[in-house]
């Protein structure tokens, strides 16, 4: 039973009803740390049934679920409905800055809509961290801001920003560039509390909760490889289209499980509060190059049945390989991922086949 009382730290969790911040507020809440959680989503993409799943898995009553796990269904781009959550929220201790429109193909048909969802809201979010004195953020970023890299592993030295194929990724890559242009603003202004600011680049995200309660719900077709093999192991489509790509004829790339993700998260927030000041840098991936073909693989052997494929072209602005050296985690943070491709898949298949059609049901 995770019922506490209010006595741990408070997080504001932003998109926090979504893929993986649903999961990383299961860690918080199951944490000894015993942190409280406020939730700020506008359900863009996600649905407000992520949170009492959450509070089903963590054994949360309603009176604990009321001090611990806090929603609002609020828009960050309107900046007067997102203040009042500062002002009827605990101090915030940490934000986690998940919030964000990620569909890459989208951004590239209305890319104003995700320059300004995505930079506005990260604005409002740390001018209202500023005014109610929140001094540390962990932000969501991705793998996708080191465009085609030349070299593999990727290192966080790995250079930034060149060839970034599209208008999602250059948002990712400009919210970056915004934290950091902020933390040094703090050593210049006299006064100013120091901020601790953690750019977490995730690599490619898969699976789900262990008890198969959340998991990824994207809406209409799946624009990511693994919730589309999910929906064709389940039957809600007939057949995968693999990629071209340079190794084995396919792309090859980081999958981590979505809980050690959310793990990541969780190791983030520790550090910044035992530095307290700095800006920090991670990726979080496996090491593990995959291909598509390795994937349909494991899926297969997670579902009992194969999974049937077409090979095809290449998607436009798909880069071939893309793997992570994710030692400076481990090193810094003491985070490594340690869950299985067999575990991802299992747990990825375990969900869809008791959600076929995702919360919707
Ligand atoms: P998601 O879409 O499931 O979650 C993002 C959440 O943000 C959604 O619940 C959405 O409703 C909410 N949101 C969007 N705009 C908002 C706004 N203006 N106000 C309030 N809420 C808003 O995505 P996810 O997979 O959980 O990703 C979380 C973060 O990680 C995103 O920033 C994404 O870009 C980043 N990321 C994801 C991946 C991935 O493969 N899933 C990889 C790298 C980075
Ligand atoms: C993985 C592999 C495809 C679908 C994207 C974003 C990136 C990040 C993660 C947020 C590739 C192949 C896919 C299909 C396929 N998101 N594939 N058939 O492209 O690494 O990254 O999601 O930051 O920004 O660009 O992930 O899951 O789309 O593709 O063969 O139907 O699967 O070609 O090799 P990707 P993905």
């Amino acid at each position: 039973n995770t019922k506490r009382n209010m006595s741990g730290p408070c997080i504001l969790v932003t998109g926090g009803c979504g893929y993986i911040g649903s999961h990383t507020i299961t860690c918080l809440l199951q944490s000894p740390l015993n942190y409280s959680v406020v939730v700020v989503d506008n359900l863009a993409n996600s649905s407000a049934v992520s949170l009492d799943r959450v509070a089903e898995i963590c054994n949360l009553d309603e009176e604990s679920r009321k001090q611990r796990l806090v929603f609002h269904n609020v828009d960050m781009c309107d900046e007067d409905a997102f203040r009042k959550v500062f002002e009827a929220s605990p101090k915030f201790d940490a934000c986690i800055h998940f919030a964000g429109l990620k569909a890459v193909g989208e951004s590239q048909k209305i890319p104003l809509k995700y320059y300004s969802n995505n930079m506005v809201s990260t604005f409002n979010l740390l001018n209202l961290m500023e005014e109610f004195g929140c001094h540390a953020i962990a932000f969501s970023s991705s793998a996708t801001v080191y465009g085609a890299a030349d070299t593999m592993p990727i290192t966080e030295s790995t250079p930034v920003g060149v060839g970034i194929t599209n208008a999602y990724g250059r948002t990712k890559y400009m919210i970056e560039e915004v934290l950091k242009d902020y933390y040094n603003s703090k050593s210049l202004n006299e006064g100013a509390k120091p901020m601790a600011i953690t750019i977490l680049r995730y690599f490619n995200p898969v699976g789900a909760h262990p008890s198969g309660k959340i998991g990824e719900d994207p809406n209409g077709i799946p624009n990511n490889l693994m919730p589309y093999v999910a929906q064709v192991a389940v039957g809600r489509r007939e057949f995968l289209t693999v990629f071209g790509g340079d190794y084995d004829g396919t792309g090859v790339r980081d999958y981590l499980h979505v809980m050690d993700l959310a793990e990541g998260h969780l190791s983030a927030i520790e550090y910044m509060a035992k530095k307290e000041e700095g800006l920090f840098t991670f990726n979080l991936g496996t090491g593990n190059g995959m291909s598509v073909l390795d994937m349909v693989k494991a899926m297969g052997k997670a579902c009992g049945h194969e999974i049937k494929y077409k090979m095809g072209e290449r998607r436009p602005g798909d880069i071939s390989t893309c793997y992570a050296d994710a030692s400076l985690a481990k090193e810094e943070m003491g985070w490594v991922a340690t869950r299985t491709l067999d575990e991802m898949c299992a747990d990825l298949w375990c969900w869809q086949q008791q959600n076929p059609n995702g919360f919707a049901a």
